[in-house]
């Protein structure tokens, strides 16, 4: 099959399309013949040579994927062959065909196309396992989205809205905060030129935000605690400002606050297969009735990963690179 591989870690320019061995569906797996993936930033860490696969992932690029399920391993029950797919991987989304436990397959949602479909797995299950099933977040709270016009952000404002919660958000150039407004954030704050600690004091009327989904780490941590409510809850997801930070304890203790980390791609299979069941029970009706959309700033073919690449790590897209496979 054709696949992207990585035989040297560097730019976008090393991403090439090669004929590699099809995967084989192992015990409770599912062969799917992939219609589309879609890049995430971790995509680019790993091609960079800086986030390999964890144990038995795939060396193929791809975190999610659409498809139709071409093969069934051995006691795999509640799928049929031809049925459409969106998929949660741990690797080998950037291929012709991949192999994944049935536990991370969701049906695609009502509405939806098979190819838009590619890129709804990593960001729902992403922000619904972070958002509600970590930090708890509930209707009448205030979640801090930063980053919010990126796919993640773009997923996590639409859903906590639709959750009734108020969303403040932080965004780059002038068309990525218009696009967090449309969505539903109530407050934009330009990471450029503004201290979203001081606006989200403005807009919480001094009492501070209740979650923050965080893609910066390091360099945000500080001012991420001050911007806390008390009980409030941080989860960090992303490293885009650095590892090491420092935690002022004094405050976190006096808010009563804390501080999440987390991975979804490390997870153990059983894991993931609960937090895909929560999506499929919670989110997809939401994107079925659309609230919940995928905005799609770019689609091009799988020879172009190189060029979604640079895409995306030009910034200032809006929602997700989708790749075209078959
Ligand atoms: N832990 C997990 O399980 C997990 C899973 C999925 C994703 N992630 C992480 O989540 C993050 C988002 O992923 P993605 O795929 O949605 O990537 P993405 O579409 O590239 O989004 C990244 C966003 O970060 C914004 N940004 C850049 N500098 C910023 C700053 N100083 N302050 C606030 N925002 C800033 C970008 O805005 P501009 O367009 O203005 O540059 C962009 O909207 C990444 O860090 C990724 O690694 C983690």
């Amino acid at each position: 099959m054709r696949a992207v591989v990585v035989d040297q870690p560097g730019g976008p320019e090393v991403l090439t399309v090669s004929e590699v061995a099809d995967p084989r569906p192992g015990p409770g797996e599912v062969l799917l013949d992939v219609a589309a993936t879609a890049v995430n930033r971790a995509d680019t860490l790993q091609r960079r040579g800086m986030y390999p696969p964890p144990p038995g992932a795939s060396e193929v690029l791809g975190l999610e994927c659409s498809g139709t399920v071409a093969e069934l391993g051995e006691g795999v029950t509640g799928w049929s062959v031809g049925d459409e797919v969106c998929a949660l991987l741990a690797g080998g989304g950037y291929a012709e065909r991949v192999a994944v436990p049935a536990g991370q397959l969701m049906a695609v949602p009502a509405g939806v196309d098979l190819v838009t479909a590619a890129g709804l797995a990593e960001v729902t299950c992403t922000v619904w396992s972070n958002v509600v099933m970590r930090a708890g977040l509930q209707a009448g709270e205030t979640l801090l989205v930063h980053g919010g016009s990126g796919g993640i952000g773009s997923c996590a404002i639409q859903l906590a809205v639709a959750l009734g919660a108020r969303v403040a958000t932080t965004a780059g150039g002038q068309e990525s905060r218009d696009f967090c407004r449309e969505l539903g954030a109530g407050l934009v704050v330009d990471y450029r030129e503004q201290d979203f600690v001081e606006e989200v004091a403005t807009f919480t009327e001094g009492r501070g935000v209740d979650v923050v989904l965080d893609n910066m780490g390091a360099s945000y941590l500080p001012r991420n605690v001050q911007a806390l409510a008390t009980e409030g809850r941080i989860v960090v997801i992303g490293m885009q400002g650095g590892v090491k930070g420092e935690l002022d304890l004094g405050v976190l203790l006096r808010k009563r606050a804390s501080v999440h980390a987390t991975s979804l791609r490390s997870r153990p299979v059983e894991e993931k297969a609960e937090i895909c069941a929560a999506v499929v029970e919670h989110v997809w009706p939401l994107v079925a009735d659309g609230r919940v959309r995928t905005f799609v700033e770019d689609m091009m073919p799988l020879e172009e990963a190189g060029r979604a690449h640079a895409r995306m790590e030009s910034g200032g897209h809006r929602g997700k690179i989708v790749l075209t496979v078959r």
